[in-house]
C-alpha cells in the first residue's frame, strides 16, 4: 500500500503560495478534509486553488484582496495560523482570528507571535484576533522557547521575504518543516539548516514559481505499520520515507514485530507475542505525538504492563476513555498512561474526539471482537484519506456508514 501526501506538510505548502503571485504546482497533496478548509482559506486571501491531475495547481495570482483568516475557518482547523507569516512577510499585514483551545490542548501560539516582533513585527489583539504589521521585515536572531512545527514554519515564511539574515534556534526538526524548506526554496528562497535546531535564512526580495512534491505521509503510513502488528498482519508499506518513521519502527521491533526496510519501502509484520513498551512521545527525532494513541491501542495486547508518557501536549489522552469502553485496562495519572495488557476488546459503540484518536478507535476496532462503531469520524476525515477503502484493500472488514438515525447522542 502507498500513504498519501503529508497532511502537516500540504498544509504549510498551501500557506507559502501567499508569498508570491507565480504559478505553484502542489503534487501528491492528500484529498483530506484540512486540505479543503485551507483551499478556502486561501481562496478567500485571493489564491484559488484548482485539482488537476491529482495536483494542486495556483494560477498566477494579484487580485486585491482580504488579508484575514476568519474565525469560522480557524476555529476547525487550527493551522491557519500558518497564514500569518506569508500575509504579514508578502502584505505588510494578516489578521487571523485566536485558535484558542482544541479538544488536545491549549495551544497558544505565543511563540509564532514573538517570532514575528523579533522579525519587527507589531503584533495586537483585537476581539479574538490577532493583527500583525510590519512595512518590511527584517532578519533578526530568534530563540523559540520549545521546538514548535508550525512556528518554525510561519517564521520560515515570514523570513524568506524579510530584509537581510535571520537566524532561528531551537527550530523544530519535523521532517514537515524539511520539506517546506524544500519549496521555499524551489520558490527562490535562501534557507540552511533546516531539519537541525538552527535555520540561517537570507532574505529575498521576491519568490517566484515552483512545482514541489509534498513528502508521504508518516503519521498515515506509521497507523497502518501499527495496524499490521496489532492484528498479528502483514502490510509492506511503499514509497515512503523509512528515515522519517525510524523512531517508530524502533519501537514496534522492540514489541516483537518483524520490521524490513528495503529502499523506499517498509514492511512490519507479527507472530509472536507482543512485548510492552515504555514510550515517551517527544518532538522529532523523538516518538511522535501523532502516533501515541495508535500505539496505545497496540499496546493493550502487549504481554505486560507498558507506559506511555505525553510529553508534548496537555491533554492528549482522551481516547483513554473509549478504549476503555471497549474493555482495555489503561490508568492515566497526569501525562502517563500504564496499559495493563493483554487485554481482551470487545466490539463497542464508540466515539472520536480529535484526529489520532479515532485512529486509535478503529485500529482498536479492527482487533476486537465483534463490531465496533466509530462515531464522528469527520475528525478522521480531516487527516486520513480513504482509510475504509485503504484497510479493506488489506484484508480488513471496514465501512462507512451513513449517520446511524439510532445513534446515541
Ligand atoms: N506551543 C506553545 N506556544 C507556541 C507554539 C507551541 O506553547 O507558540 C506548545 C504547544 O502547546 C505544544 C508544543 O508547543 O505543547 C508543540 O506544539 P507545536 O506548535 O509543535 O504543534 P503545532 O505546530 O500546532 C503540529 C502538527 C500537529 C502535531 C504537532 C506536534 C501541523 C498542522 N500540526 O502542530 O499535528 O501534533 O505539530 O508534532 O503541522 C495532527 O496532525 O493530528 C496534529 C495535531
Amino acid at each position: 500500500m502507498r500513504a498519501g501526501g503529508a497532511k502537516n506538510a500540504a498544509l504549510p505548502a498551501l500557506a507559502a503560495a501567499l508569498l508570491s503571485d507565480a504559478p505553484l504546482r502542489l503534487e501528491r497533496v492528500p484529498r483530506v478534509r484540512d486540505v479543503e478548509t485551507m483551499r478556502r482559506l486561501l481562496a478567500h486571501l485571493g489564491r484559488p486553488s484548482d485539482w488537476r491531475d491529482g495536483a494542486l495547481e495556483l494560477g498566477a495570482g494579484g487580485v486585491a484582496s482580504p488579508d484575514d483568516a476568519p474565525y469560522e475557518l480557524v476555529k476547525t482547523m487550527r493551522a491557519s495560523v500558518l497564514v500569518l507569516g506569508p500575509l504579514v512577510a508578502r502584505r505588510g499585514h494578516g489578521r487571523v482570528s485566536l485558535p484558542g483551545g482544541c479538544a488536545i490542548g491549549v495551544r497558544p501560539i505565543d511563540q509564532h507571535l514573538a517570532g514575528l516582533e523579533a522579525l519587527g513585527a507589531e503584533v495586537r489583539l483585537d476581539h479574538g484576533y490577532v493583527d500583525v504589521a510590519a512595512p518590511r521585515l527584517t532578519g533578526a536572531r530568534f530563540r523559540f522557547a520549545m521546538p514548535t512545527v508550525t512556528g518554525t514554519e510561519n517564521l520560515l515564511m515570514a523570513a524568506a521575504l524579510a530584509r537581510g539574515t535571520t537566524v532561528l534556534d531551537n527550530c523544530a526538526r519535523e521532517p514537515e518543516v524539511v520539506d517546506l524548506a524544500r519549496l521555499l526554496t524551489a520558490m527562490g528562497a535562501r534557507i540552511e539548516g533546516a531539519g537541525g535546531a538552527t535555520i540561517t535564512i537570507e532574505g529575498v526580495s521576491s519568490l517566484g514559481a515552483a512545482r514541489h512534491a509534498v513528502i508521504p505521509d508518516r503519521i498515515e503510513g506509521g497507523t497502518y505499520l501499527i495496524g499490521a502488528a496489532l492484528t498479528r498482519g502483514d502490510v509492506l508499506l511503499d514509497d515512503c520515507l523509512p528515515g522519517d518513521l525510524a523512531p517508530l519502527l524502533g519501537e514496534l521491533e522492540r514489541a516483537g514485530a518483524e520490521v524490513a526496510v528495503e529502499g523506499r519501502s517498509v514492511r512490519v509484520r507479527r507472530d509472536g507475542p507482543l512485548a510492552p513498551l515504555e514510550v515517551a512521545t517527544a518532538p522529532h527525532p523523538g516518538f511522535p505525538t501523532d502516533l501515541q494513541a495508535q500505539l496505545m491501542t497496540l499496546l493493550t495486547q502487549a504481554e505486560g504492563v507498558s507506559t506511555l508518557h505525553e510529553t508534548v501536549f496537555e491533554n492528549r489522552f482522551q481516547h483513554v476513555a473509549e478504549l476503555a469502553r471497549m474493555g482495555a485496562d489503561i490508568r492515566v495519572e497526569g501525562h502517563v498512561a500504564r496499559i495493563h495488557g493483554p487485554a481482551a476488546l470487545a466490539g463497542a459503540e464508540v466515539m472520536a474526539t480529535d484526529l489520532r484518536a479515532s485512529a486509535s478507535l478503529v485500529l482498536a476496532g479492527l482487533a476486537a471482537e465483534g463490531e465496533t462503531y466509530v462515531d464522528r469520524i469527520y475528525h478522521l476525515d480531516r487527516g486520513y484519506e480513504a482509510m475504509e477503502a485503504k484497510l479493506v484493500a488489506l484484508g480488513a472488514a471496514v465501512e462507512r456508514l451513513a449517520a446511524r438515525a439510532a445513534s446515541a447522542p
